[in-house]
């Protein structure tokens, strides 16, 4: 009989002990995956300033539940311009590695050609669950006196940009993943101004590690689809070079140093170090919309192979590469916009193109004439 009340006591114990050691259980349950409540932080005194890290935490967000499971995201195209050494007739293009990107994280892909009209984006846009701006090179300014190129990618971008915010702002949770030149475009169209970005060395590419600022602890982007999936994540970009930066452009962590548009849009999660030891952001997310943006490139970890380009293809980066994959999909997934029927959405698919095996920076491309 006391052996019995020991064991149960200590059972008690065991079971008590546990809670206090995991205060939430319950969080990394699978099933849980992508539907976490807000995480639930523990009291403690003497950290006032991982306090303020999270009171302007996207997780005070209301959330929608991912309840679409075909999801279909746009990718903008970029202008390729006549001084361009491509041997194609076509005037814009996506790297295909972004679209094999949105596909590994489970949705289908619709180009937003950067030459469409704003009306045919508006139909499109009504109807997708998520924009993303991809690397690579084009014009990004908003100063009239300087000529552009048309199709003009600013024009475009911020256009997009725009809608999203507006989207997010009539409560049509709309998330929005921009990646180098789009993580660049975003903080032009919410700054509204060129200067916004500075000159970095990043070009030939090269590789480099994060230093995570404290928002990043408790941002969503990292706890999103898993607080436990998040924290092992940023380890690993915190211990290892497993981000591809190509960029000659950037921007200073200063312009997060006080109150502005920037600082009032969005926490910055990372700062990195070019090849001359200059500092930039690495990484973003949206305070009350859900915008994420990387400096570094995700994408080519898993689908680019340009002998020239160090892209780290061992298995903790690509780990990395397919958490932003996931998580970008499981964004897009608590969009319920939709196609009137799958035979609407049929002729803007991506798989009306073939992608043309370059060979080169980009290893595929899809061109659109
Ligand atoms: C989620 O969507 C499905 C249809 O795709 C629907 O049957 C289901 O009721 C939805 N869930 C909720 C909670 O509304
Ligand atoms: C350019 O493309 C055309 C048609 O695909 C091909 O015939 C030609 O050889 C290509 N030129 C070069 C320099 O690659
Ligand atoms: C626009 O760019 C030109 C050339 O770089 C510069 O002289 C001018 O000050 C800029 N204007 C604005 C409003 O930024
Ligand atoms: C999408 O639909 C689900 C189920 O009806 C709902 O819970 C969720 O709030 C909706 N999302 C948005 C952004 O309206
Ligand atoms: C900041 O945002 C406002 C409103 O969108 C805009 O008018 C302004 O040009 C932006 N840029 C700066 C530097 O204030």
């Amino acid at each position: 009989m006391a052996k019995k009340l020991i064991f149960i006591l200590t059972l008690l114990f065991a079971a008590l002990g546990r809670e206090l050691l995991y205060p939430e259980p319950q969080k990394d349950n699978p099933d849980n995956w992508g539907n976490h409540p807000r995480p639930h932080r523990p009291k403690r005194r003497h950290d006032k300033d991982d306090h303020d890290d999270q009171d302007d935490s996207p997780h005070r967000w209301n959330h929608p539940i991912q309840n679409n499971t075909r999801p279909v995201i746009g990718i903008l195209s970029l202008p390729i311009h006549p001084y361009e050494p491509w041997n194609t007739t076509a005037n814009t293009y996506i790297a295909a590695s972004y679209v094999k990107f949105v596909e590994m994280g489970g949705a289908r892909v619709v180009p937003l050609r950067v030459d469409q009209s704003f009306e045919e984006l508006n139909f499109l846009f009504s109807r997708l669950n998520g924009i993303l701006f991809t690397g690579g090179g084009a014009n990004v300014w908003t100063n009239d006196s300087i000529p552009t190129w048309t199709p003009d990618y600013t024009e475009k971008a911020c256009y997009l940009y725009r809608l999203v915010k507006e989207a997010n702002d009539n409560g049509n949770y709309y998330p929005l993943w921009g990646t180098c030149l789009g993580f660049e475009a975003i903080q032009v169209c919410e700054n509204n101004e060129f200067e916004t970005l500075g000159n970095f060395n990043g070009e030939p590419p090269y590789t480099q590690s994060h230093d995570f600022t404290p928002k990043a602890k408790w941002s969503y982007l990292f706890n999103g689809i898993g607080r436990k999936y998040g924290e092992i994540i940023r380890k690993i970009m915190t211990d290892r070079k497993t981000s591809l930066l190509s960029h000659s452009h950037g921007v200073s962590p200063s312009m997060y140093q006080g109150e502005n548009n920037l600082t009032a849009t969005f926490n910055m999660l990372s700062t990195m170090l070019d090849k001359s030891g200059n500092r930039f952001v690495g990484i973003i997310e949206g305070k009350k919309y859900p915008i994420f943006a990387t400096q570094f490139h995700p994408e080519k970890n898993i689908y680019e192979w340009d002998p020239q380009v160090p892209q780290p293809h061992d298995f903790y980066s690509v780990k990395v590469s397919t958490y932003f994959a996931d998580f970008l999909v499981s964004e897009a997934r608590r969009n319920n916009n939709s196609f009137e029927s799958e035979e609407e959405l049929k002729p803007y698919l991506i798989y009306n193109w073939w992608p043309i095996y370059q060979n080169g920076y980009f290893t595929q491309s899809y061109y659109f004439q």
